[in-house]
């Protein structure tokens, strides 16, 4: 696959990773790029100065050996604000700032930032100039990921995309949904390949890509440059690899070795306490380990059991466990299915 240039980067390939808060932290972005990834956007920082310091700030804003382009997302409602958390960031290693206006989450929206920003183009092009003109001089991109519109009757991605472009942007990521449908029904490829003819920087795709078949489609309907993809990566991080095959070959990869998933989901542990801590790091890391064997066999019990276990230490023992057992009856990942989430245990 192609490399993309954004700005003076330029990415490896067209498959990125979507910001996705309380997942695509440092440790997680990693293991993506390592399986196929090329390019990867923390999860969003706020702008607001009076939670920089706080924990969950500083993990987010941790860049420690991540390959670069470092990427970072930053959500506000107020243009000075954002200037200023652009220019923190940058200060802090950014090499990118993104600019969210697709979060639909309403912590987010009751102070009128994420795609609630959509709503009002005045003061979504203001923050964008605001945030052009700290970055720009200092040669950092600036990019915007934002939805179709707020809602099914104001679809306005592509007035926005081309203002936003007029303002410097460097690429456009579009979530084929409305701010209004969150994350329920099918995403809509249309309003991005009109966003894709409107403007002359990269357009992204994004939204419901879960398959090396799905990615060609999107790719196709779209016109896009790059596709950026979420949900599908949780405990699958590998389908960066197998999308990039496919689309290099026509060919299917095989699914991965079982021994090479157990190695890399005891290593993405290990990084994850690393940076959470051990007592933080064994419950945030429960999620990871619950989409790693969701619909495998015996998976949704195993899924259950980690919920009794405080200690790194025996979750990963637990975790290679699990995966030994199953690597010994399928030298490769079984299909998951969801039949085998009522399963009670690892049949023998
Ligand atoms: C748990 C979760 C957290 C997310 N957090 C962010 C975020 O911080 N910033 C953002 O721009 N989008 C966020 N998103 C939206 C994703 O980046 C992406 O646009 C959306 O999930 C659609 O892509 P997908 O169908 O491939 O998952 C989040 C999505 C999920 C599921």
């Amino acid at each position: 696959m192609s490399t993309l240039q954004l700005g003076p980067f330029q990415l490896p390939n067209r498959l990125f990773v979507a910001p996705m808060a309380g997942v695509t932290d440092r440790p997680f972005r990693q293991l993506c790029r390592q399986l196929g990834a090329g390019y990867a956007v923390s999860e969003m920082v706020t702008s607001r100065k009076d939670l920089w310091h706080s924990l969950k700030t500083s993990r987010r804003a941790d860049h420690v050996g991540e390959p670069g382009p470092i990427a970072v997302q930053i959500a506000g409602t107020d243009a000075a604000m954002m200037a200023e958390a652009a220019a923190y960031n940058i200060d802090r290693g950014a090499q990118i700032i993104d600019i969210n206006m697709g979060c639909p989450a309403k912590k987010v929206c009751t102070k009128w930032a994420g795609s609630a920003l959509m709503r009002d183009e005045p003061l979504a092009i203001a923050i964008v100039e605001a945030v052009v003109a700290v970055a720009a001089p200092r040669g950092v991109p600036v990019t915007l990921k934002m939805r179709t519109g707020w809602c099914a009757t104001e679809r306005n991605a592509v007035a926005l995309a081309r203002s936003a472009e007029r303002a410097g942007v460097a690429m456009l990521t579009v979530h084929g949904r409305t701010r209004e449908q969150g994350y329920t029904g099918c995403a809509e490829y249309d309003t991005i390949a009109a966003v894709k003819a409107a403007v002359r920087v990269p357009v992204v795709a994004n939204g419901d890509v879960d398959s090396p078949a799905k990615a060609r489609e999107v790719l196709a309907r779209t016109g896009a440059d790059a596709l950026m993809i979420g949900r599908a990566a949780m405990g699958r991080p590998w389908i960066f690899r197998e999308i990039a095959h496919f689309l290099a070959s026509g060919e299917t990869l095989a699914p991965p070795a079982t021994a090479d998933v157990r190695h890399w989901l005891v290593d993405h542990l290990q990084s994850h306490y690393g940076l959470y801590g051990e007592f933080t790091g064994v419950r945030s890391a429960r999620k990871h380990i619950g989409w790693a064997v969701r619909g495998l066999p015996g998976g949704e019990d195993f899924r259950r059991s980690m919920n009794t276990i405080d200690e790194a230490r025996l979750q990963v023992a637990a975790v290679a466990g699990y995966f030994d057992a199953l690597a010994d009856r399928h030298r490769l990942l079984p299909q998951a299915s969801a039949a085998n989430d009522g399963q009670i245990a690892l049949e023998a």
